[in-house]
Parts: C-alpha cells; structure tokens; sequence
C-alpha cells in the first residue's frame, strides 16, 4: 500500500494531511525517514510518526488460489497445512476465509479480516453467488440437469436452489450456487448417484478467480471488486 494511504487509514486523516506528515519528514519506515507519499509500506513494516509506532487496522480483501492439500481454516495443528502458510505476510492482520473450500477442493479462497463483510458473503440470505467448475465421474444427463435447475435436488431433505448450470464437456460443468452448506456441490452429485472428482471455486459473486494466479498465489482485490461484492452485501 502507498504510504499516504497507509498513514491516511491508520490515522483517520485525509490523504493530504498524511502528505504533509510525510512531507515535514515525520514518518519513518523500518528505522529510515521516508519523504516519499507513493512510497510502497509492505505489510509487516514498522511505521513511527513523531517517534509512536502506527497501528494499521487494516482491512484485507485477497484472492487467494488455494491449492489441493490446504485446509481453509487457521488451526496448526491439524494433518494439513493451513492456507495461512501461503500468506505468511498477512498473518499478523489475523485473516480467515469467507466461505470455505474443502481440503481436496482448489481455487477461490476469498481472504479477509472483516468479519461483517465474511459474515454476509456466507450467510446464505445475502444470495452471494458462488461458481464451481465441476468434474463428475459420470456424464450429467440433461434430465440431471433439469432436476438441478428446478431444485428437486436435495440435501438432508431440503432443496437446494442452484442458479445455473453449464455443462462444458460430457463430464464437466460450471455450476453456480447461492448458498454455501458442508460439502455442498459433493453432496448434491451424489444425491443423483454420481461423484465429484474434481471441484474448483472459480467466481465468488461475479469476481472471477484471476487467470494469471497459479495455484497458491494471491492478490489483493482491487477497490472495483471489493466494492461489487460490497455491494452485494449492503456494505457499500
Ligand atoms: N462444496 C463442496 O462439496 N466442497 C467445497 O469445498 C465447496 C463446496
């Protein structure tokens, strides 16, 4: 993040008040003073201004492809790794996952520490879509198909409502969802007596996961996508 847009949110002033502070010389990074506002703050740097070191709150929003063989949750101790290891700049900042993936699912982990925004983007009332690209053991007939978009399908007796579905080959799709419960998308295959056998996140409310991110790497969400997904949820 740019240094007046960091001092600007820890601080709660404009951005041409941090300018000033950094213009008079009164910020340091990491023991250096730092006249320079577009200067580039990496997320665990050490900022003072007139001598107390700043606290940045900062709220996160990252795209993170979560490979195969990661949990989605923040506990160690588990047989896994966690997607914690893959950010290991922003453990500080105390990130989890709005909407989890499974351990042998990949794709879309959408990071942040805003728990009122992870919160709505889960809480199936807010609708937020969520795109999966599905590899099923057998081909999905169009009968499957039908079922699935009038929501005959269900899990533990109720329906599950299913926005779209695409197929893409015989045996795969893209299937979008609205709500988010344990093993959902395995579940409902399996209620048509079929298997998932290969399961990808890759949209979460119209962002799409970033084609030029190879597994295990991350982004920050630009402030267009942040917004849109905001949006969606009323925070905005
Ligand atoms: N549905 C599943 O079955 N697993 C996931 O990880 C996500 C949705």
């Amino acid at each position: 993040m740019r240094l007046d847009k960091y001092i600007s949110k820890a601080l709660g002033v404009s951005r041409k008040v941090a300018k000033e502070l950094i213009r008079q010389g009164r910020v340091w990074i990491d023991g250096k003073v730092i006249k320079k506002a577009d200067f580039k703050v990496s997320p665990n740097a050490k900022v003072v201004i007139d001598g107390e070191e700043l606290e940045l709150k900062e709220k996160i929003y990252l795209m993170l492809y979560k490979p195969k063989g990661y949990l989605s949750t923040t506990e160690r101790e588990a047989d896994y790794p966690s997607f914690l290891d893959l950010l290991p700049e922003y453990e500080h900042l105390k990130p989890f996952a709005a909407g989890r993936l499974d351990v042998d699912a990949e794709g879309f982990l959408l990071v942040t520490n805003d728990g009122l925004f992870a919160h709505r983007i889960t809480h199936p009332r807010w609708g937020v879509s969520k795109t999966y690209e599905v590899v099923l053991e057998k081909p999905l007939s169009s009968e499957d198909i039908a079922k699935l978009l009038r929501g005959e399908v269900k899990i533990g007796g109720k329906p599950i409502k299913v926005k779209e579905i695409k197929p893409l080959e015989e045996n795969r799709v893209l299937l979008t969802l609205t709500e988010g419960k344990y093993h959902i998308v395995k579940r409902l295959f399996r209620s048509l007596g079929n298997k998932v056998l290969y399961l990808k996140r890759v949209a979460i409310g119209g962002v799409t996961l970033d084609p030029s991110l190879r597994e295990g790497e991350y982004r920050e969400l630009t402030e267009e996508e942040v917004k849109k997904l905001k949006r969606l949820v009323k925070l905005e």
